[in-house]
């Protein structure tokens, strides 16, 4: 336990007649906890709370949230200033060591990220293995996952190495990212360049090719690194739990950021980027207004969600929402952008926020609702939406597996469960059996 943490009085705790005394905690922001780790050895009880909506799994002093007041903080700073005054590399150096860089730290930072830019030559074979019309994000996790196998590293890792292996992985899953593209519309690949900082790389490795040079548009280029800024980290959410718990069995980090990009992809998690604009395509195609897809998203014997609404920790507004819409107000109002589905995104927002299902369930638009509409707008397919959120993941991710190494010990995640099964029964010979 750090001495950042500090103790308030004990809770008392009855059980079958016996009464324990759970240490309490507060953190650095007020978050008060109760201490259960010893609660199972001395009464034979455990807790059960799925899906971990009232546990803090871990200590972290890399980001703070309060869902109920809308706050976001990197290491200290308010997203808000983040993204506007701040450029995505510059967040990563933060997230990863906890102070924002000097200009000399920046400058070794951003040139170390350039110079790694490049993945093994070999790797290229395994594009062309993958079928046509492959998802992006399983060729991502499978090729990060691969990584292991062309740059294998110690069980034990010096300090200057995994700083390495970290800027590696920041630099090479973007790359890696646009070759997927490339390889999937059968266009040849485009290297990293060394002129070309972080962004602009990125989309020049996506859009240039040897017979079109790529007009890099500031606004674009603008858009696309505070989009990485506010998807940089965001605490013990499913990818970067995943992390954490793939990461504990000291499993190797290519493994460990692999599994977090394939925690990422899912729908409830950084896939409704995708979703949110196929919902509202779909609606455009329909021609109605929404109210379809929000009374489906309400029936309790539909499956069906409105996507990029609601959080589990925001309950009042997600602050990277905020600045997302105006963000994309600015891109979209440019001359010559005009995307009905923006118009679309604004109303059905309307008509969700007036919903009583929505306002009672605390469900407002959370940071894919807006998302999608910028990455539209600047060109990237919809398929390649939650590969640029695993892209700004990634400095997240490996500052949280970083943490956890960094700590006193490290735990091996594993939770228990509650047994719901049969009760002990005897096997039966195969001619025995109903
Ligand atoms: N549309 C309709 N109903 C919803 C929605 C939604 N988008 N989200 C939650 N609900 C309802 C849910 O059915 C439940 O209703 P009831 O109390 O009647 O059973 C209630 O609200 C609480 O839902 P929950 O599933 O317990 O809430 P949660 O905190 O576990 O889920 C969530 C959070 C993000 C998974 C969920 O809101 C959701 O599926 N949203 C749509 C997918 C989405 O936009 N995901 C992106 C999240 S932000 C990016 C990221 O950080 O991953």
């Amino acid at each position: 336990m750090t001495d950042k943490l500090k103790k308030l009085p004990p809770a008392m705790l009855t059980l079958d007649n016996k009464t324990y005394e759970l240490p309490t905690l507060i953190g650095v922001e007020g978050e008060k906890a109760i201490d259960i780790s010893k609660l199972r050895n001395q009464s034979g009880y455990v807790t059960l709370d799925e899906g971990y909506g009232n546990t803090a799994s871990c200590e972290s002093a890399i980001t703070y949230i309060d869902g109920e007041k809308g706050i976001l903080r990197y290491r200290g700073y308010p997203i808000e200033e983040l993204a506007e005054h701040s450029r995505f590399v510059e967040v990563a150096y933060l997230l990863l060591n906890g102070e924002l860089p000097n200009s000399q730290q920046l400058l070794d930072f951003s040139t170390n990220l350039n110079e790694s830019s490049i993945i093994h030559e070999d790797m290229h074979h395994f594009f062309n293995g993958f079928p046509r019309g492959s998802h992006p994000m399983g060729i991502l996790a499978t090729m990060v996952a691969s990584l292991s196998t062309f740059y294998p590293l110690p069980d034990r890792l010096d300090s200057a190495t995994e700083q390495q292996v970290v800027i590696n992985l920041i630099s090479q899953v973007r790359t890696i990212a646009a070759f997927s593209y490339k390889k999937s519309i059968g266009e040849p690949l485009v290297y990293p360049s060394y002129k070309l900082k972080f962004v602009r790389n990125f989309l020049n490795m996506m859009f240039a090719s040897p017979v079109r040079d790529y007009e890099l548009d500031e606004d674009i280029v603008r858009a696309i690194d505070m989009f990485l800024i506010l998807h940089a980290d965001h605490e013990q959410n499913c990818s970067t739990s995943s992390v954490r718990t793939s990461g504990s069995s000291m499993a190797n980090v290519y493994a460990v950021a692999s599994s977090g990009i394939s925690a990422l992809w899912g729908p409830r998690h950084g896939g409704a980027n995708q979703h949110v604009i196929q919902m509202l395509e779909q609606i455009h195609a329909d021609g109605g207004d929404g109210t379809e897809f929000i009374n489906q998203a309400k029936d309790k014997n539909s499956t069906s969600r409105l996507m990029g609404f609601g959080h589990r920790v925001y309950k009042n507004f997600d602050p990277r929402a905020m600045v997302l819409k105006k963000q994309c107000d600015k891109l979209l109002n440019k001359a010559g952008v005009n995307d009905p589905l923006f118009d679309i995104a604004r109303r059905l927002e309307e008509l969700a926020l007036k919903d009583d299902y929505f306002i009672s369930r605390k469900l407002y638009p959370n940071v894919d609702f807006y998302s999608g509409l910028i990455l539209r707008a600047a060109g990237i397919p919809t398929n390649m939406f939650t590969v640029l959120f695993a892209i700004g993941r990634m400095p997240g991710w490996l500052a949280h597996w970083r943490e956890m190494l960094k700590g006193d010990q490290v735990i091996i995640t594993r939770p228990r469960q509650l047994y719901v099964g049969e009760p002990l029964r005897h096997f039966q010979d195969i001619d025995q059996r109903p």
